[in-house]
């Protein structure tokens, strides 16, 4: 059984409706006047934080300047202050830093690590290594930029600890590093107080965005399988970062951010596999499902691969790794682990008992029931269903898609990207990158 959270599209989408009725034979060719002369009447009438708008096509109120519309925040010709201005800010901003340099010392460490016929047999050549010694001169230059928001009170770089063991899992953990970073900062881009640093924070997270889909073509996947780029908090994305950093000196702010307890996803989807027998699934593909990803015939374990299991392209029709129904393993830490730098920071809920998976990806955040929840020694485990639910009504776009996370719940509260805040308090365990396609 799912819960959907559906987003309240209906009234954008009429107003989208009104406006294409118009067709563009109806526009005028040349236009002066800021006046709509086609009077389409009362299209959308709205109310929020104070201001009330009744869009008409037509402007309501006299332009401050020529050519300028009345209203939008920062742009009365004031000096912009690109510092943090709350708590808010400087917290948010500060775990971007630790973000900014775990990036780039990860990129880094792949191209000291390993030797150019190592990148060879993942595929990837000279013009390629130095793809990845850009990505890290932009990571300078993001670390740069951020220590000059925060001023004196920067971090300079931690130590880290790394996993992978072969060229594909460095491509495949960067992968996850710079997805978990963009969303990170979606989730909390537009709260913050000071305008003027959330512009200079958006154009380092459209970097990472590209960053994030060359490494996807790195690993012969499709580039871009989703509609929109998924937000969480930064408590979540602090949870996912805060594992992989050892030590840091002991002057460094620390972060006010949650740190809730690990969701391992135990039978998580891998990239690196050329085929996963649906024979080893614990449920395996409805038979009319079709994927290049999936199909039946040998089974590939590409755990140590060194060799390119795909070839890097821009560009290739291998997706859907995984399928609506798809039973998911879950594999939790109860809260109270030491982890993050020095393990100085401990692990932490709010919640109650685990009842629900969200799946926070797209637009949307669908929650389906945890089942079979047992306590282990050092957590629970559970399984859930991969939800069956598409972006908007009527299309064929899965939510459930690309890298998105899943976090177990106490309660299935209805959140959609602006307030997904709303549901750290709920949080059981979490997230977990989940490899959908
Ligand atoms: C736009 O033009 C079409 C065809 O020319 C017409 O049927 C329609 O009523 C016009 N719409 C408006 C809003 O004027
Ligand atoms: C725009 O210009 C074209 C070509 O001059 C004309 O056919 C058309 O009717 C004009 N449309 C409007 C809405 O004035
Ligand atoms: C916009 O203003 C023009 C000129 O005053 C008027 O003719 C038109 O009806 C107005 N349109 C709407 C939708 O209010
Ligand atoms: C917006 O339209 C509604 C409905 O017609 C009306 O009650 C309200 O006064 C209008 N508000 C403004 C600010 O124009
Ligand atoms: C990083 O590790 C090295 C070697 O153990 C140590 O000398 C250094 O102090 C550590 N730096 C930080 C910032 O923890
Ligand atoms: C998956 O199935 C294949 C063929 O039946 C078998 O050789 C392999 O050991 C299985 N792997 C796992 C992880 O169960
Ligand atoms: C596959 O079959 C299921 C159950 O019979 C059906 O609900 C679903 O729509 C089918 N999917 C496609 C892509 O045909
Ligand atoms: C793949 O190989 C690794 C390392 O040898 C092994 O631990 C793992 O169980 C294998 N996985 C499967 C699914 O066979
Ligand atoms: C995979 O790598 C690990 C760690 O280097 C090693 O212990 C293991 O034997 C390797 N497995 C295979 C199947 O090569
Ligand atoms: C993946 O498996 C298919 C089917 O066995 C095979 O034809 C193909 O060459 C394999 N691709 C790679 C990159 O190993
Ligand atoms: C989850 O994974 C982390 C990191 O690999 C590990 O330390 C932890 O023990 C795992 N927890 C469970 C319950 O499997
Ligand atoms: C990357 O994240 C996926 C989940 O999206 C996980 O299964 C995989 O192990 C991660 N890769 C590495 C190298 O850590």
């Amino acid at each position: 059984m799912f819960f959907l959270v559906i987003l309240g599209f209906t009234a954008l989408a009429a107003f989208r409706g009104s406006v294409d009725a118009q067709g563009p034979a109806n526009r005028t060719n040349t236009t002066t006047s800021a006046l709509n002369p086609f009077g389409t009447g009362f299209l959308l009438s709205n109310a929020s934080g104070g201001y009330v708008y009744n869009a008409t096509g037509n402007l309501t109120s006299a332009e401050p300047r020529p050519f300028t519309p009345s209203g939008g925040l920062g742009n009365n010709g004031s000096e912009p202050n690109y510092h943090p201005l709350t708590d808010y800010d400087y917290q948010s901003l500060l775990f971007v830093l630790y973000q900014k340099f775990f990036e780039l010392n990860l990129f880094e460490s792949g191209l000291r690590n390993f030797s150019t016929a190592d990148f060879q047999r993942a595929g990837l050549d000279a013009n390629d290594r130095s793809l990845i010694e850009f990505m890290a001169d932009q990571e300078r230059g993001h670390v740069t930029l951020i220590q000059n928001i925060l001023g004196p009170s920067a971090i300079n770089r931690c130590n880290y600890t790394y996993t992978y063991r072969t060229v594909p899992e460095f491509i495949d953990f960067s992968r996850n590093v710079t997805g978990w970073g963009e969303s990170g900062v979606y989730g909390f881009l537009e709260h913050l107080d000071s305008r003027a640093a959330a512009q200079l924070l958006l154009q380092t997270v459209t970097t990472e965005a590209r960053q994030e889909m060359i490494f996807r073509q790195f690993e012969g996947l499709f580039p871009v399988p989703v509609w929109f780029q998924t937000e969480i908090t930064q408590s979540m994305a602090w949870t996912l970062l805060s594992r992989y950093i050892r030590g840091c000196s002991t002057d460094s702010p620390r972060l006010a951010w949650q740190n809730f307890p690990a969701l391992n996803i135990t039978n998580n989807p891998n990239p690196l596999l050329n085929l996963t027998s649906p024979s080893n699934s614990t449920s395996p593909p409805p038979s009319n499902f079709t994927s290049t990803a999936l199909s039946p015939g040998i089974f590939v374990n590409a755990t140590n691969a060194t060799n390119a299991t795909f070839t890097p392209g821009i560009t290739s029709n291998r997706t859907a790794f995984s399928f609506p129904g798809r039973v998911v393993q879950l594999a939790a830490d109860f809260p109270g682990k030491s982890v993050g730098p020095n393990g100085s920071y401990v692990t932490n809920s709010t919640a109650g008992a685990p009842r629900f998976a969200a799946w926070i990806s797209q637009l949307n955040t669908t929650y389906s029931v945890l089942e079979n929840v047992q306590n282990v020694s050092n957590g629970w485990t559970a399984t859930t269903r991969q939800p069956n639910d598409t972006v908007f009504p009527d299309v064929n776009e899965q939510v459930v898609n690309g890298t998105m996370f899943i976090v177990a719940t106490d309660a299935n509260i209805s959140v959609t990207p602006y307030n997904i805040s709303e549901l750290n308090s709920h949080v059981v365990a979490g997230p977990g990158q989940y490899f959908a396609g």
